[in-house]
């Protein structure tokens, strides 16, 4: 699985935000670097995704706290779509399966990539 290697296409132009997606690239870099280990490790496992739990909490935070001082018209779409990320995020790791990893690396990698891409890059215009 590919790793995420930080590149100015995912710079949404604001300095705090684009430090934090830097830091969740890297919790996500080390699920795929488990992922390929060979009898990769639960309590490992269980380890990286609680921290990404955590640091997705705290992301949506700030990110939730810039878009109201900036007036993001869209900002009562964007809460609800971290509200449906943070659930699934959760579910994931209530359902841990370590027989399952490679499944939910793949999920989350993809995951990050769209919340960035997608869903981020829609406020870059109001934040940078
Ligand atoms: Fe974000």
């Amino acid at each position: 699985m590919e790793k995420f290697i930080w590149d100015n296409k995912y710079s949404v132009g604001h300095p705090l935000i684009d430090h934090q997606h830097r830091s969740l690239m890297g919790i996500v870099n080390e699920l795929v670097e488990l992922s390929e280990e060979k009898a990769p490790s639960s309590s490992k496992y269980i380890n990286i995704l609680m921290q990404l739990d955590e640091y997705v909490h705290t992301h949506f935070k700030a990110e939730e706290i810039l878009m109201t001082q900036v007036g993001y018209p869209d900002l009562v779409q964007h809460l609800s779509i971290h509200g449906a990320l943070s659930d699934q995020a959760s579910r994931l790791i209530m359902n841990i399966n370590i027989d399952d990893l490679n499944s939910t690396v793949q999920f989350l990698v993809e995951w990050l990539e769209q919340h960035i891409m997608v869903e981020d890059m829609k406020f870059k215009h109001y934040v940078s």
